[in-house]
This record gives structure tokens, sequence and C-alpha cells, in this order.
């Protein structure tokens, strides 16, 4: 067991110790030395000054106020059980990663891993030319690429904000958090790729990046998501009651559901229809790269979700189901909404009403995803060739500039 008083002890043997010649390069001229008495007493006063400096650490240490895996050790505890284990709440020590409960959560992590990417890999060569030319783009394509970096450019800084300050601490297994953190890289790339695509095309980053607080369409949808991070970013929050587990709840469905599971998905098909008429196919790549990406995220989210209803039945009231129902809801309206200002015409072999419909389908499957019911029976996926986008993962690239595999390249060699 650790022991403060050990340590103490080890500090005196070394302090007694005869001092170790220092090494050539290290021995500069000394000054004569001082009279005996300065020297007792200098040693006296600096030994004070250590052991009340000691004294405070080790009353900083036993103050320290912990949030879950920050506790003390408890030496000698029992070894953890998977039975141990828990989504939220638990009392298992969050550090130790195995035993393994929740595979998917480990899978996830390794198929994120696998998937590895950075945006300066693609080449935005012809997307420059394009942007540039006078006629290359209509001006409805260039208000598509100009709203889709507006909205996605800060967005995805609002969901990595959500899962280093708000969401992290409180869930409370070890696996997960793993994944959190692949994810949390994640964001930070996408975040890159947006700002690679800005400067690229020589975009006006302020306008770019300052768009979530300008154009309203933009906005609506940030604001919605920021209102669902504010409560559980608060110092002082914690889950444990039913109150408060409904609450982490809400900001699972509001960013896994709803920010990354319907307010990506105007921009994206948007963006990934041009690709596929062979314009701006630079950013179109780099979208399709973060769309795999982020429905690894909506399907992680919806593991969490189901998993927290399992283990906490006691959460999904009727009267939840219907608050969840409708948040949905609200994030396919923003969407829609979202859809009319970007494409006032149809363009890109599509309109606003064709993605509404397209929204409808993607609010039906985000609602059975997580057990409720579908709230627009019947609605039809207009855009099949987004599924097939999704569910790339061996193929070659769907624009077929590369092989999309990016399975870690960078391996180590030790010859
Ligand atoms: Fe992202
Ligand atoms: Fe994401």
């Amino acid at each position: 067991m650790l022991n403060w008083d050990e340590f103490n002890e080890d500090e005196t043997s070394v302090a007694e110790q005869p001092a170790k010649a220092a090494p050539a390069s290290a021995v500069k001229p000394q000054p004569a030395p001082a009279p005996s008495e300065e020297v007792k007493e200098s040693s006296a006063s600096y030994k004070v000054a250590e052991s009340d400096r000691l004294a405070r650490a080790r009353k900083s240490l036993e103050e320290l106020d912990v949030a879950a895996g920050l506790e003390e050790l408890e030496m000698g505890a029992a070894r953890i059980e998977v039975d141990d284990k828990q989504m939220i709440n638990a009392r298992a020590d969050l550090n130790q990663l195995v035993p393994f409960k929740y595979e998917w959560a480990w899978q996830k992590y390794l198929d994120g891993s696998a998937n590895h990417w950075m945006p300066q890999e693609v080449n935005m060569n012809a997307d420059i030319a394009l942007w540039k030319s006078q006629d290359g783009l209509t001006a409805d394509e260039r208000r598509i690429v100009e709203r889709s970096l507006g909205y996605f450019s800060t967005a995805d800084s609002l969901v990595a904000n959500n899962l280093v300050l708000a969401l992290y601490r409180l869930i409370t297994n070890p696996e997960c958090r793993q994944y959190l953190l692949r994810q949390a890289f994640e964001e930070a790339i996408h975040t890159h790729a947006y700002q690679y695509c800005v400067e690229s095309l020589g975009m006006d980053e302020g306008e770019v990046f300052n768009m979530y607080r300008e154009v309203p369409s933009v906005a609506a949808k940030s604001a919605w998501s920021l209102k669902h991070t504010q409560s559980l970013a608060r110092p002082d929050f914690n889950t444990g009651t039913p109150e408060t587990d409904q609450e982490l709840l809400r900001n699972l469905v509001a960013f896994y559901c709803v920010t990354e599971g319907i307010f990506f998905y105007c921009g994206f098909s948007q963006i990934l229809s041009m690709g596929r008429r062979n314009k701006m196919t630079g950013v179109a790549e780099q979208f399709q790269y973060i769309l795999r990406d982020e429905s690894m995220h909506l399907n992680f989210g919806v593991d969490m979700i189901n998993q927290i209803k399992i283990e906490n039945p006691n959460l999904w009231t009727p009267e939840f189901q219907d608050e969840v129902t409708q948040m949905i809801l609200e994030g396919t309206e923003l969407e829609i909404a979202y859809a009319r200002d970007t494409m006032p015409r149809g363009v890109l072999g599509m309109n606003a009403a064709i993605m509404e419909e397209y929204l409808h389908f993607i609010c039906n499957r985000r609602l059975a995803q997580i057990g409720l019911k579908e709230q627009f029976p019947g609605a039809q996926n207009p855009f099949p060739w987004m599924s097939e986008i999704i569910d790339l993962r061996k193929e070659k690239n769907f624009f077929e500039t590369r092989v999309t595999e990016y399975q870690v390249g960078g391996a180590l060699s030790w010859d």
C-alpha cells in the first residue's frame, strides 16, 4: 500500500546519502564556502519550507474533489467483475478497461481507428479550379457549398465540446469512454476538414465560421443543439436521480439522434449529390469520409441509449417517450427549414420537397432505432445512393479516385 510515512523515510535516507560527484561537464567554479553557522541556518530554514510544502501538498491531495475515475486508490480492492460495470452511475473502478462488458463499444473503437483518414490526403485541385472559374458552378450550387461549410465548420465543435465538457464524465464505462475519446479526435479531424476546404477554396473564413451566428436556418440548428448541452456541462450536474438520468438521455438523443443523425443529412446529401455529378469532388470526398465516421457515431449513440434503457427501464416512461419523439420531430422540422433555405429552387436533381420526404424517412429511422413509433408511416428514401455511400466499407471509393478503406497505414517497423 502507498504510504506517506514510508515516503518520508525514503526521503530521509536519500538525504543522508553522500552526494554523488557531478559529471565533469556540470562542474562549475564554486564560491568560497560560507561560515559553518550560516550553512546550518540556511539548511534548517530550507527544511522547514520543504516540510510546509509537503504538508500543503498532502492536504490538497486529501481534499481532492473527485469525479468518476479520479477517486483515491483503494489499495487491495477486489478485481473488477463484468457485472460491476454499467453505463451510468457505476461504482466500479473506471480506470480498468477490461474485462469488457460492452463488446459493441470496443468493436466500434477498433472500427473507427481502422477508418483513420486526414483531410490533406484529399486532392483539392479540381475543386479550386471549379470554384474560381466564372461559370463553373451555378449560384444555387455555390450557395449549397457555402451553407454546408458554414453549418458544419462549427457544428462539429459543438459536438466535440459536448463530448468532452458535458458527456464524458457521466458515462461510467471504460470501453464506452475509449470510443468517446476516439470520437472526439474524429470530430477534430472533421473540423480540420472544413477548415481545409475553406482555406483551399480561398473562402472568407470569418464569413463561413461565423455563419452559425448570422444565417437564421444555420443558427436555429446550432442553438437547438447548444440548448441540450448546457445543463450537463454545469460542474454541479450529476446523474443518480430519475430526473438527472433522463436529462443525460435527452442529451444523447439531442446529439446522436438529432444533431449527428438528422442535422447532418441535408448538407451531406447535397454535397454528395454534387460529387456524383463530378463537381467539387474533393469537398465531396471529404464529406464522404465524414459521413462514414458520423454513421458510426450515430450507431454508437443509439447503442448507448438502448443499453441505458435496458439497465434503467424506469427512465423510459410513456411521458418521456413522448418528449423524445417530440425532440426528434423538432430536429426534423429544423432540417426541413434548412433544406428550404438552401434550395429555393431545384438544384442537383433535388429540391426542398424531395428533401422533406428524405428527412421524414430519416426521422422514422431515428425513432425506430431507439424503439419509438415512426411518425411518417410509409415515407420512402428518395436517395438510395446515400445508403450505399453510408454502407461503403471495402468497396472502391464512390468517386473512384482512391480506395476508401483506410486501414492504419503507418504501422511501425522495427527493422
Ligand atoms: Fe463530426
Ligand atoms: Fe460525429
